[in-house]
């Protein structure tokens, strides 16, 4: 590899250190040995989308914009009236027009926060469906963190558990030293040790929650970690919906000259035979 780059022109080199950059960062974005429960988005359960962008509204946009979405396309897509989107949803005293933008002023994000909360219009598409869920659900009683919480898929977090009212407080169990271990030691840093990440996932158990302390089942609650993950589906590609619908219409459009092409070749080779 190096080889090959010595021996060409600057620009080519310069071309190929950006590609095995690329190439080598990709991996390091998706790989993660953290066990997620799948998750498949279904963009035909309106009411499960429209469940996803009610908790949104009222538990992330305060933080996170969805910068490239609008309130009036959502509402529509998602067979919201307006005047409900109006009254139930927007609370930023915006238009039905507006973007979708969050009311956290960014300088100060990012002096409370640390990093200031991304906007989460791609984060489906960057992230994947599944691991937006699994993070929502992910999050765990850790003293040594700023919140009081760290999150299994996304480990150190600058994000408190936002869902924690509705989920109760997630605490999680490891069978055997050597797992509480990794789990206590902050120091070790688990994306570099891969090893240390798999003795952690295989022994400890997440999804204790200490019962009554939450508003929602544990049903419930995966639930709502679906519906937002859906909804953030729905936003990274909202022309989706859409595609299908039109697709639906080419194909019945295509099946319909088909059957008048037949007949028509019929019609003219009748004579001939
Ligand atoms: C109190 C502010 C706050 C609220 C409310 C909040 N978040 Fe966050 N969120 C953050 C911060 C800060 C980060 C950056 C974390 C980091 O980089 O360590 C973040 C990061 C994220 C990420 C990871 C983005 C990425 O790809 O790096 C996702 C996904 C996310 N939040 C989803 C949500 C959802 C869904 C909700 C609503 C249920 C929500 N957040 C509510 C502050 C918030």
């Amino acid at each position: 590899m190096n080889v090959a780059v010595r021996a060409m022109p600057g620009r080519g080199r310069l071309a190929l250190a950006i590609l095995a950059g690329m190439a080598a960062a990709v991996p390091a974005l998706a790989a993660t040995d953290v066990r997620l429960d799948p998750f498949d988005p279904d963009l035909t359960d309106k009411p499960s989308l429209q469940r996803g962008m009610a908790l949104f509204a009222n538990y992330c946009l305060g933080c996170h914009s969805l910068k490239f979405q609008r309130y009036e396309r959502t509402a529509d897509d998602l067979g919201i009236p307006h005047d409900v989107a109006l009254r139930n949803l927007i609370f930023t005293g915006q238009a039905i027009g507006g973007l979708m933008e969050t009311s956290m002023p960014a300088e100060g994000a990012k002096n409370w926060f640390g990093v200031p909360p991304p906007d989460l219009t791609m984060v489906d598409r960057v992230r994947g469906t599944a691991w937006v869920y699994n993070m929502l659900k992910g999050f765990y009683v850790d003293e040594k963190r700023p919140f009081g919480v760290n999150n299994r898929v996304f480990e150190n977090i600058a994000m408190p558990h936002v869902l924690i009212g509705l989920q109760g407080v997630p605490e999680v169990e490891c069978r055997g030293k050597k797992a509480a271990n990794i789990l206590a030691d902050r120091s070790r840093i688990l994306e570099k040790d891969p090893a240390a990440r798999r003795v952690r996932e295989d022994n400890c158990s997440w999804t204790r929650v200490v019962p009554g302390t939450g508003a929602y089942s544990a049903a419930e609650f995966d639930q709502a970690a679906k519906d937002i993950a859906n909804f953030l589906h729905y936003v990274g590609d909202p022309g989706r919906l859409e595609r299908r619908r039109i697709g639906y219409w080419v194909l019945g459009f295509l099946a319909g000259l088909f059957v008048l092409a037949t007949l028509l070749n019929r019609e003219y080779w009748k004579d001939v035979h």
